[in-house]
Order: structure tokens, then C-alpha cells, then sequence
């Protein structure tokens, strides 16, 4: 069969990134998150929609979602360059769920499940390598060098929208326009839940074999 189309649910901090670099390593499908897509065009003007902010970052730095337009788009795009992917970020309302049942099949719908507190503490002390955008996190996986990225020596920063104030939003609007996501998938029978709470290899073992059942 040909690579596999993988989407990725869960709420921020749930792990949907790190997973999927096992899964971009597994089955060598392309990574396709609108959170880097759009973290990548945050300036981008987009007045013409005459919305609440007049770019992407606006909304984001608030904790809010970018206009359905903005992403659709980007997913649209990313999935017809793609041979198997696995999708990250994207749908995180009803309307875009509905767009994506009409632009693509999935093979493997999977849901991290990790509860509240632990994923307050896992954004607030996430860190990213401003170079290559590994990963890690100052208490559950730190670099050897504090600040600095084991894989290529580039700056660790922190997200603008990891605040503590932001991350509250994040999973504010998460249970508001997400969850209705996560059902629209559990009624069709489509939906696989994974534990999201242990260690990340342990995560992915559990991922990795729900995968290897559907595909
Ligand atoms: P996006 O970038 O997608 O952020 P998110 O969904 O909030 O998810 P995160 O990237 O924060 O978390 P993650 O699940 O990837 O976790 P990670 O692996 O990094 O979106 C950002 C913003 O863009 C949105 O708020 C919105 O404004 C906009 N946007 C994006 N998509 C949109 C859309 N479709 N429509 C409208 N707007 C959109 O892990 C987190 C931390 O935990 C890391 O430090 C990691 O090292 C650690 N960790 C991971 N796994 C474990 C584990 N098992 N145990 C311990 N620590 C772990
Ligand atoms: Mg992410
Ligand atoms: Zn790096």
C-alpha cells in the first residue's frame, strides 16, 4: 500500500509534535502542522479578511484560532504535495474537519489523551531550538547544555504563546471548538485513543502498534 495518512489529535502540549517525528522517522511520511506553518508566516497580512488581528500572530500570540481561510489553504496544499503524511494541528473546529472529509481519505485517526495539569507543565517548560526545532523540555527531556540544542548547537527559545496566561487560552478554546472535532470522528468509530501520559518512548510504543492495526 501506499504511505500512510495519519491525523494526529490532542491538546496543546499533548505531544502531537514529538510524536510525529517518530512517525516522519517510522514511515517516512511528510510532517504537515499548520502551528509551524503559520508560526513561519506570522507577519503575513491578511487585512483583507477584516478579522479580529490583521496577522496570523495576532491571533496566536492571543491563544486564539487563525481564520478557517488562513489554514485550509495551507492544508489544502501541504496534502496534495504529500505522498502519506501525518497531519498535526489541523482540524481543530468542525468547519475544518468538514473541509478536510472532502479534500482527503485518512487511514489512522488518533487522539493523545493527557490530562490538564500535566500539560501546563509540559508548554510552560517547553523548549525549542531556534535552528532546527528540536524539542525538549527544561525538566522532562532538558538539553545536556542548559539552552543549547543537543543535535546542533543552536539557541533554545521559549514559544511566544507558552505563558502560562496563553496556555490557559489554548486549552480554553481547545474544549470549545476542538472536542466537537474529537466526537466527530469518535461517532464514526474512527477515533483511536492513546494514553498520552507516560514517557515519550512509552507513547509511542502504544501509537506505533494502534498504527500498525489500521494500516
Ligand atoms: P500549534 O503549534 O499546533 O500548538 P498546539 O496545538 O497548542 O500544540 P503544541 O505544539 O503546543 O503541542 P504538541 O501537542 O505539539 O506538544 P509537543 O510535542 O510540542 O498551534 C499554535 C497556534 O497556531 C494555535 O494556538 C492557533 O493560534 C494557531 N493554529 C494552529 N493550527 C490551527 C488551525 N488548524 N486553525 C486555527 N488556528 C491554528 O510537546 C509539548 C512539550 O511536552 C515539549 O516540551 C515536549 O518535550 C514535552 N513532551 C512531549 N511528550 C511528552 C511526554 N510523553 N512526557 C513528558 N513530556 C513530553
Ligand atoms: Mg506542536
Ligand atoms: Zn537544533
Amino acid at each position: 500500500m501506499s504511505q500512510p495518512n495519519i491525523l494526529l489529535l490532542g491538546p496543546p502540549g499533548a505531544g502531537k509534535g514529538t510524536q510525529s517525528s517518530n512517525i516522519v522517522e517510522e514511515y517516512g511520511v511528510d510532517h504537515v502542522t499548520t502551528g509551524d506553518a503559520l508560526r513561519s508566516n506570522k507577519g503575513m497580512d491578511i487585512s483583507d479578511l477584516d478579522v479580529e488581528y490583521d496577522t496570523p500572530g495576532g491571533f496566536m500570540d492571543a491563544g486564539e484560532l487563525v481564520p478557517d481561510e488562513v489554514v485550509n489553504e495551507i492544508v489544502k496544499t501541504a496534502l496534495q504535495e504529500a505522498d502519506g503524511y501525518v497531519l498535526d494541528g489541523y482540524p481543530r473546529n468542525l468547519d475544518q474537519a468538514k473541509y478536510l472529509d472532502e479534500i482527503t481519505e485518512l487511514d489512522v485517526v488518533a487522539l493523545l489523551e493527557v490530562p490538564r495539569e500535566e500539560l501546563v507543565e509540559r508548554l510552560t517548560g517547553r523548549r525549542i531550538c531556534d535552528e532546527c526545532g528540536t524539542n525538549y523540555h527544561v525538566e522532562f527531556s532538558p538539553p545536556e547544555e542548559a539552552g543549547v540544542c543537543d543535535k546542533c548547537g543552536g539557541e533554545l527559545i521559549q514559544r511566544d504563546d507558552d505563558t502560562e496566561e496563553t496556555v490557559r487560552e489554548r486549552l480554553n478554546v481547545f474544549d470549545e471548538n476542538t472536542q466537537p472535532v474529537i466526537d466527530h470522528y469518535d461517532i464514526r468509530d474512527e477515533l483511536v485513543r492513546i494514553d498520552g501520559e507516560g514517557a515519550p518512548d512509552e507513547v509511542w510504543e502504544e501509537l506505533h502498534a494502534a498504527i500498525e492495526d489500521e494500516v
